[in-house]
């Protein structure tokens, strides 16, 4: 059966046959009547040209999200079983964990969906309308092909809004419990799929993880701040250093504690439940000084009319992180703030300057391989992590 056609400006149909997946409000020339929230439809030039089969929502700013761009593909249960396939085939690679991002939404081609493993357990988000219409059969694919002890989803999250969707969570399918045991060599960690943050852990922190544990040194005095399970702390602390972990939600510290404890440090981990922001700003005035500081902050500007708010938060905790470090002290930086990686350079060097220091950056990355960076969707590149050292004064 043909789809209804959406017209688009010629220049938004040479992006999307670039590979790029969305297309904007202000990119529509003309759309059907009435259309429901999540129809498929094909997006087409004025001339008729075929640029992409997409959802459609006219309620977000995100009108049209590009399933496939060739002519002639249908979005039934067959195709999308088969880029499922492909989604779940690449992380085979991904070795030494039972816990990893399955489904990327557009990066593996299936907009408005994460699937995330978590030992034989599945927690899911739908972001998107056109995925919501898609959703039961998805929940069957996802059942079929991986079979799960069971399937939780987390779509309770304020990205729905935008999509006029509302907040909903729960087990869809079998049985998820309130905590599991994951493996992520050479550590194991409890997860709360049900309460904790994103669907459960910091899945695209693994490389972070292991950078860590590989620079540490034993006896080195590390502050993890915005700790969350306090997954950064643990992978310095097995490494032998002394680790202080602040986090402001009491239940994250008491999952941490337990990590500590599951992971044989917890001698070597003091943990404090409080707000990251008065603690640095104590540390920076006080007499103690780190060997590592760990600034890892929730996103800090949400919009890009909150860039500002956003930078000079930024601005202050790299600051006062600086300040509590010791002279050739290291910092690990983590920036999810979308809007403020473009110029988080020129943010950490303008820091640095407030506080007359020069800094070394000895490493950049960013998101772990199975939340993959696709080129033409910029905003699948969402996390920048930077190793810096401080210089000793003497070698300014
Ligand atoms: C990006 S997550 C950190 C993830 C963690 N590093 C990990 O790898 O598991 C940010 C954390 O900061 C916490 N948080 C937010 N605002 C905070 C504040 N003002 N002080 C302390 N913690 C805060 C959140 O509860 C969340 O756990």
């Amino acid at each position: 059966m043909a789809l209804p056609q959406v017209v688009i400006q010629p220049h938004a149909a040479k992006r999307v046959r670039h590979h790029d997946g969305w297309i904007f409000r202000d990119e529509i020339v003309r759309a059907p009547e009435g259309l429901p929230a999540g129809e498929l439809v094909e997006a087409v030039t004025d001339r008729g040209g075929f640029a992409a089969t997409c959802a459609f929502n006219p309620a977000s700013h995100i009108p049209l999200r590009v399933f496939t761009t060739t002519s002639g593909d249908t979005i039934d249960r067959a195709w999308l079983a088969r880029r499922l396939a492909r989604a779940v085939a690449k992380r085979a690679r991904i070795t030494g964990t039972d816990a990893k991002r399955l489904v990327f939404s557009e990066a593996d081609g299936l907009p408005g969906l994460i699937a995330d493993q978590y030992g034989t357990a599945l927690v899911i988000q739908i972001r998107t309308a056109g995925m919501e219409r898609l959703r039961d059969l998805m929940v069957d694919l996802l059942h079929e092909q991986l079979q799960p002890s069971g399937i939780l989803e987390r779509s309770d999250k304020e990205f729905r809004q935008e999509e006029g969707l509302a907040p909903t969570a729960g087990v869809l399918r079998g049985a998820v419990p309130e905590r599991i045991l994951i493996r992520e060599e050479p550590w194991q960690f409890w997860v709360d799929p049900h309460h904790g943050l994103k669907t459960g852990f910091y899945l695209d922190q693994r490389l972070t993880r292991q950078k860590l544990r590989q620079a540490v040194e034993p006896n080195h005095r590390v502050l993890d701040t915005f700790s969350y399970t306090g997954s950064m702390g643990i992978a310095a602390a097995t490494r032998g250093a002394r680790v202080v972990c602040v986090e402001q939600q009491e239940p994250f510290v008491e999952l941490a504690k337990e990590n500590a404890k599951l992971n044989g440090v917890a001698d070597r981990m003091e943990f404090v439940a409080g707000n990251a922001f008065y603690w640095l700003d104590a540390q920076a005035k006080g007499p103690s000084r780190y060997d590592w500081v760990v600034l890892d902050p929730p996103a800090l500007a949400k919009s890009k009319a909150a860039t500002q708010q956003g930078r000079r938060a930024l601005h202050h905790l790299l600051v006062q992180g600086l300040r509590a470090l010791a002279p050739e002290g290291r910092m690990l930086l983590s920036v999810c703030t979308y809007h403020l990686l473009r110029d988080l350079e020129e943010i950490v060097r303008i820091a640095a300057g407030d506080d007359d220091v020069r800094l070394t950056v000895c490493d950049q990355w960013t998101q772990a391989s199975d939340h993959p960076w696709i080129l033409q969707l910029p905003a699948t590149r969402y996390l920048a992590s930077w190793l810096l050292e401080r210089d000793a004064p003497s070698a300014a």
